[in-house]
């Protein structure tokens, strides 16, 4: 099976441990981060904003795949750029003019990405793909950690999956929501990239060997 991206979600760590929980995930091989950014509009939860992704980009060179689950990212995501984000995926459902915001992050020098909802279809966003770095797939209702895994977004990872290849896109699929070590099989053979896991990882007693069975 191929190597995937494993972006452990920040949002299950100790958030009194931050520097204590990126150095177990860095020690764990992680070479990506997910942070979960929601503003308790798009989604009916509140996290975290720039001034922490800031002072974590101090602690640690790991990169930061900052997931805006905003109704504002084009107000916002340039606060996300100056606090350190590699990558910033904004969501399909909040923009009619996509093109326009994708067009500025890539300005700036980091990465963009778009990420779709379980009711949103890949036809939505097909026509960006040559433009993105990264699509986002949800497979559970955005908000919340701890959810389970929706199956019946798996063809929409196999069709995507397809688009992606027939046309050469370099764009990478990643998976979000209720990844573990059985699920995360059955997305990375339906042709995932990178897998966001959060409870999974943090809730288990060793993380690293949460990590590592992920890529089985
Ligand atoms: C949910 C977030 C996810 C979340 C995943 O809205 O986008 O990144 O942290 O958590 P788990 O892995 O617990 O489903
Ligand atoms: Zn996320």
């Amino acid at each position: 099976m191929k190597k995937v991206i494993i972006a452990p979600s920040i949002l299950s760590a100790n958030f009194t441990a931050l520097q204590h929980d990126i150095k177990i995930i860095e020690d764990a091989g992680a070479e990506w981060i997910h942070i979960d950014i929601m503003d308790g509009h798009f989604v009916p939860n509140i996290t975290i904003g720039p001034v922490v992704v800031k002072s974590l980009r101090k602690a640690t060179k790991l990169f930061f795949d900052v997931h805006l689950m905003i109704t504002n990212p084009e107000k916002y995501w340039r606060e996300f750029q100056k606090a350190g984000a590699d990558i910033i995926t904004f969501h399909s459902e909040v923009l009619t003019d996509k093109k326009k915001l994708i067009e500025d992050i890539k300005s700036t020098d980091i990465k963009v990405g778009i990420s779709i909802k379980p009711a949103t279809q890949v036809s939505e966003i097909k026509d960006l793909l040559s433009y993105l770095d990264l699509v986002l797939i949800m497979t559970v209702e955005p908000g919340f950690g701890g959810q389970c895994f929706m199956e019946d977004m798996v063809p929409k990872i196999k069709d995507l999956r397809k688009i992606i290849d027939k046309n050469k896109y370099k764009c990478l699929i990643e998976i979000d929501g209720g990844i573990n070590s059985k699920t995360s099989s059955i997305c990375i053979k339906a042709g995932a990239d990178a897998l966001v896991s959060g409870s999974y990882i943090f809730s288990a007693e060793n993380p690293k060997d949460a990590i590592e069975s992920l890529f089985i």
